[in-house]
């Protein structure tokens, strides 16, 4: 057995999102995922957020729970279409709900984390994410999110993962709004990072102490024949539209060249306006990494649409059966996730002089039914003690990361999956009640106690 020791002021969480857990559909306003769940096919178990885990009406014993484990950080997201109204008005209710969370979070002692859009756009924004407009609408709904919850809430994140809201979903066609147009998931991704660069600006002159980031997912590639130019290659453009077309604007104020030119006649130039770039690096002080897996990659012949981690369309991803996966059947790969902390530390954070967090990193296991008694998630258990070894090693060679959020505290709607896959540390059973798994109690070991145990293998 070895034991690793975490720093004493090191966070422990877990995360959600308000579309995948909250329900109370009829309380608020359609977004983009509500009409997607519509769309027949779209949704594995043609399931929806109509209800999802009932969060909206059980946020007390979410919030109970979390606080029964001794989790001391618990970042969630606020709806938008709960918040807004189609006139541009705002929804005072829908505000109360996210007001009492705070209020219950802050008497729990935990520390409340916003993100401000994780995926529910609401419905009514024309052309969504492809419209310039989009991302000055967020900027009106963030402001008004803000003015209620800043005095409590310090922490808050612009966007959560925009590759997944703009490649995924306007190239890939696997997220809403179910696009399959690459052109589109430029200008989306331009308006994204728009929209988090204004935002970013716009609280920061309202509340210069207030923390401020955003979360990006990484699922590094590397190529299946290193000695091969081609697999070297579109292990470069891969890494290209999925990592730098975020990163290098938001640390460093560009687009990549390569970027650029590999993107051709899709580029959106048009669109990037003076003055655009200057706004995207707005200065942050934490950045959120979601971390799930890492692939091989090959060249090869061009796949229709878009792999669930690639984006140039010769990617092959390759198996590597040696290697355990998940229910997701995404490859463990624990190694990766450290050496991606430290790459981002030196290439971005480090020379910025900021953090990261681990604002998402989880597994999903076909856990039995809830009904059939206590679930015994060894396998879940293996995944997050494998990472958090990997976070341990990237503190250690260096990378300031002072907080570690699991994705996600309770099983919820996993987006084009529906409820057939279980990330949670809680099962839900089928009246909603809450039912935590062997991982929620060894989680809270660790986190009250900051000792990570690992069996000499792990
Ligand atoms: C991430 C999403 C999160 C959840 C996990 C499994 O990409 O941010 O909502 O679905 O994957």
């Amino acid at each position: 057995m070895t034991t690793l020791q975490f720093p004493a002021d090191f966070h422990w969480g877990a995360a959600t999102s308000s579309f995948q857990i909250e329900g109370a559909a009829e309380l608020r306003g359609d977004s983009i995922w509500d009409v997607f769940c519509r769309q027949p096919g779209a949704i594995a178990d043609g399931s929806d957020g109509t209800v999802a885990v009932d969060h909206f009406h059980r946020f007390r014993d979410d919030v109970a729970l979390l606080a029964g484990l001794g989790l001391d950080t618990y970042r969630f997201s606020v709806s938008w279409p709960r918040v807004m109204n189609p006139d541009g008005s705002v929804n005072e209710a829908g505000l109360d709900f996210y007001d009492e969370l705070v209020d219950a979070l802050c008497e729990a002692g935990i520390r409340p984390w916003l993100t401000l859009y994780h995926w529910d756009l609401p419905a009514w924004l024309a052309g969504g994410w492809t419209n310039r407009a989009t991302a000055e609408a967020f900027v009106d709904y963030a402001l008004v999110v803000h003015a209620r919850l800043s005095d409590r809430v310090r922490i808050w994140t612009t966007l959560n993962e925009p590759w997944c809201a703009s490649f995924l979903s306007y190239a890939g066609g696997q997220h809403a709004p179910g696009h399959r147009v690459a052109a589109e998931a430029y200008a989306a991704g331009h308006h994204l990072l728009l929209a988090h660069g204004w935002v970013t600006w716009a609280l920061r002159a309202a509340d210069p102490d207030a923390t401020l980031g955003l979360s990006l997912n990484f699922t590094p590639g590397y190529p299946a024949d290193p000695d091969n130019p081609a697999d070297v290659d579109v292990v470069r453009r891969t890494d290209g539209t999925q990592h730098r077309f975020f990163t290098e604007p938001v640390f460093h104020g560009e687009y990549p060249a390569d970027l650029i030119a590999d993107a051709g006649a899709d580029w959106p130039g048009g669109l990037v306006r003076d003055g655009d770039l200057a706004a995207i690096a707005t200065p942050i002080d934490v950045l959120g990494v979601n971390y799930y897996t890492s692939q091989l990659i090959r060249a090869g012949a061009a796949a229709p649409g878009v792999g669930v981690h690639t984006t140039a369309p010769d990617a092959v991803v390759v198996d590597r059966p040696d290697l355990a996966r998940t229910d997701m059947g995404w490859e463990i790969t624990p190694d990766a996730f450290r050496d991606l902390l430290v790459r981002l530390h030196h290439e971005y954070t480090g020379p910025a002089g900021i953090s990261m967090a681990i604002t998402e990193n989880g597994c999903a296991v076909d856990d039995p039914d809830p009904a059939a008694g206590p679930i015994d998630d060894v396998e879940r258990i293996a995944y997050l003690a494998g990472h958090l070894r990997a976070v341990h090693e990237a503190i250690e060679a260096g990378a300031a990361i002072d907080t570690y959020l699991v994705w996600s505290i309770i099983d919820n709607f996993e987006w084009a999956f529906g409820y057939t896959k279980r990330f949670g540390l809680v099962a839900v059973d089928s009246e909603l009640n809450r039912l935590p798994k062997a991982s929620a109690g060894w989680y809270s070991d660790l986190s009250r106690l900051g000792t990570l145990c690992l069996p000499e293998q792990a």
